[in-house]
């Protein structure tokens, strides 16, 4: 009989993104605590939504929106916009949904995979995926669908974790999410896979500089990452593109 090889740990990270959404129902009324014991994360939000740079009175998306915390950050920095959310968890959905500050924003039930069949109607203007391209099974399909979605010269920002450029970076995020989220998130939420999930699928996502060659051959054109202050300079950056004109 011949010896069945192991699964490999990238391909177990892979099957594991198809989870991730009901993974996110289980935590999502303890979401918001557990974001807010992370010192800027709603300020780096909101820095990612300026960097879109989108007109005023413009139609935004927000990808992958969750709980609607980084709908705020668009609602904070584009009060007249027009925005809608997009969020695979049913669970998430409900909590942004019943957020008065976010009233009147279009939330959707649906895949980031596959957007057109969700029923948004784009193009978009601009669009924010905040913590949600390192999730998707298929980086490249996902690249090219979102692509779609933007109006011709439309900016997306893709505010996301990438630490496989720098040794000191990967080093700084094994230390924090193995002695403080995962920890925490066991405490909170009785709930460690999901950030056990976080510390190894942030190891496994592309450097910086993949990314942004990624961002390129999926069609986008002045790609620029900027990187955010305090304990997440060189851990988390805004990837900015555009579609071309
Ligand atoms: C870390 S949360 C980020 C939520 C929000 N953007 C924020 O900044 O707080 C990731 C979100 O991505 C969603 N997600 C994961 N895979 C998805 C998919 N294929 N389509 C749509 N949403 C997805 C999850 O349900 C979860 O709400």
């Amino acid at each position: 009989m011949q010896d069945q090889a192991a699964p490999h740990h990238d391909d177990l990270l892979h099957a594991k993104k198809k989870e991730v959404p009901s993974d996110f129902d289980r935590i999502a009324k303890r979401y918001d605590l557990l974001t807010g014991m992370n010192p800027g994360y709603a300020r780096h939000l909101r820095m990612s939504a300026k960097r879109i740079g989108a007109p005023a009175t413009g139609r935004l998306l927000d990808l992958c929106c969750g709980t609607g915390l980084s709908t705020s950050a668009l609602r904070r920095v584009y009060p007249h916009a027009a925005i809608d959310g997009l969020d695979a968890s049913a669970g998430m959905l409900e909590v942004a949904r019943r957020k008065p500050a976010l009233a009147g924003t279009g939330f959707v039930h649906g895949d980031a995979m596959d957007p057109a069949s969700s029923g948004l109607s784009g193009p978009y203007d601009g669009i924010l995926m905040a913590y949600g391209i390192r999730n998707m099974p298929d980086r490249d399909l996902a690249l090219s669908r979102i692509r779609e979605l933007l109006s011709p010269g439309g900016t997306i920002c893709f505010h996301e974790y990438s630490v496989a450029d720098s040794t000191i970076a990967r080093s700084v995020w094994r230390l924090v999410s193995s002695t403080i989220i995962i920890p925490s998130g066991r405490l909170f939420s009785k709930e460690a896979g999901i950030y056990e999930y976080l510390r190894e699928s942030v190891l496994e996502f592309d450097g910086v500089r993949a990314f942004e060659a990624r961002l390129a051959r999926a069609g986008f054109e002045g790609i620029e990452t900027l990187p955010m202050d305090g304990w997440q300079r060189g851990i988390v950056h805004s990837f900015i593109a555009r579609r071309p004109r």
